[in-house]
């Protein structure tokens, strides 16, 4: 039976690139641009930051650093801070906790005590924090503008959409929804109603095979690489996965197509891995015959295929920490990690693959005025920033976070 695609998902329509795609090229820098300013000269780059009262526009590195201090002198354990490794230095010395996605989140729900914590790191991350921990504790981004252009590849509205097709074409059960961590709450609970399950780059492998043992057919939002490597990982051909435009009706497919498929990749990416490139690792290798080659999964398949490894952030953090002195790494990461590995192993050899200085605009927006802004509100017995979810979302998004958390 041949099905008309006009009756799923209507009318094809013009891609739109997310804001904070656009933005990310903004923050290309020199090396020696690195290093925290005044807010007030970083908020030159014309991109979105989040408002904040005009006294933090002015502070140096030095003067926020006293601040920041003062303040958690007088929250003490009321307040616990969790931070990503891709967190500036100027921010990441303050994290009671560091790690990746994976970790972050375990954290998160560990957190008993605390009655604040301060995410530092990107907004799903915070919202993540929030669904997991109690519902006393509040959770608080610093900069709300500190999003992920990724996760703003499948807005919600497009993801329910994509479902509401895929079942109609497959029926109840015909495919198991599994969403990146990177993705906004609401696609969180839209696999937790559905049968399905988070994932972050530390788990991914894992999650697939459950999937598996629940389904014939998965769909992985909203990162095709990292779906892409980590199908290909399980055994899994290319011509059993396809692209999932959400631009398009039907994704771009016909329904013959879709029904052929294992895996259906959500067409959504990410601005700082995808820069890392083939070329790049052959010109680190002849620079350095025998050099250890390490990426993270949500870089291209062929740059993951010509890496020696590949992994999440703390998979690369320890390769490299634990490695003999005199190691070589060349590193396809986000650079405020890379350069934190480069100091703290100074017998070694480690540099970034790729030449040009790009930080995660996201990520590099929690600014340590930021980070002072909302302490001293704290202890000043004012909430800025704080993440919310709505309870049935929580509920949902949840129930997907603990089979993840139950996977390992
Ligand atoms: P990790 O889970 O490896 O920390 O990755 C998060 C992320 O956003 C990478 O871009
Ligand atoms: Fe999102 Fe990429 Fe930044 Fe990670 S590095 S937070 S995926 S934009």
């Amino acid at each position: 039976m041949t099905i008309n695609v006009r009756q799923f998902g209507g009318l094809s329509r013009d891609p739109v690139l997310p804001i904070t795609e656009i933005e990310h090229s903004a923050f290309c820098k020199s090396e020696s641009d690195l290093p925290a300013k005044p807010l007030l000269d970083e908020i030159k780059v014309n991109v979105r930051w989040q408002k904040i009262p005009v006294k933090y526009l002015h502070l140096t590195a030095e003067e926020l650093d006293v601040r920041i201090h003062e303040a958690r002198e007088k929250l003490g354990n009321r307040v616990v801070i969790l931070g990503h490794h891709y967190q500036r230095e100027e921010v990441i010395h303050y994290a009671d906790f560091q790690g990746d996605s994976f970790l972050l989140s375990r954290q998160a729900a560990n957190q008993t005590e605390a009655e604040h914590i301060i995410f530092c790191g990107v907004h799903f991350m915070a919202e993540t924090a929030r669904i997991l921990c109690s519902p006393q504790q509040r959770v608080i981004l610093p900069n709300m503008a500190a999003g992920c252009s990724m996760a703003d590849m499948a807005p919600t509205g497009d993801a329910m959409d994509a479902w509401d097709d895929l079942e109609a074409l497959l029926g109840k059960g015909g495919v198991v929804p599994i969403t990146y961590m990177n993705s906004t709450a609401e696609i969180k609970a839209l696999c937790g109603r559905n049968g399905g399950i988070v994932c972050t780059s530390s788990n991914a492998v894992r999650v697939f095979q459950w999937a598996f043992e629940r389904g014939e057919r998965v769909l992985f939002l909203p990162d095709q690489h990292l779906g892409r490597n980590t199908a290909l990982k399980l055994g899994i051909d290319l011509d059993e996965m396809i692209v999932w435009s959400p631009f398009k009706a039907l994704g771009g497919h016909t329904p013959e197509r879709v029904r052929s498929s294992k895996v259906i990749l959500w067409q959504g990416h990410c601005s700082v891995h995808t820069r890392f490139t083939v070329r790049q690792i052959k010109a680190a290798r002849e620079r350095y015959p025998g050099i250890n080659v390490i990426v993270h999964p949500e870089c291209t398949m062929e740059t993951v295929q010509a890496a020696d490894v590949s992994g999440s952030t703390e998979v690369i953090r320890k390769a490299v920490n634990e490695s003999p002195p005199g190691s070589k790494w060349a590193i396809g990461t986000e650079i405020s990690l890379v350069n934190r590995l480069a100091k703290s192993n100074p017998d070694k050899v480690v540099f970034c693959l790729d030449p040009i200085v790009c930080p995660c605009s996201t990520m590099y927006r929690i600014h340590p005025a930021y980070l002072s802004w909302v302490l001293d509100a704290l202890a000043a017995g004012e909430l800025v920033n704080e993440i919310r979810v709505e309870d049935e979302t929580m509920g949902h998004a949840r129930t997907a976070l603990e089979r993840m958390l139950l996977v390992g």
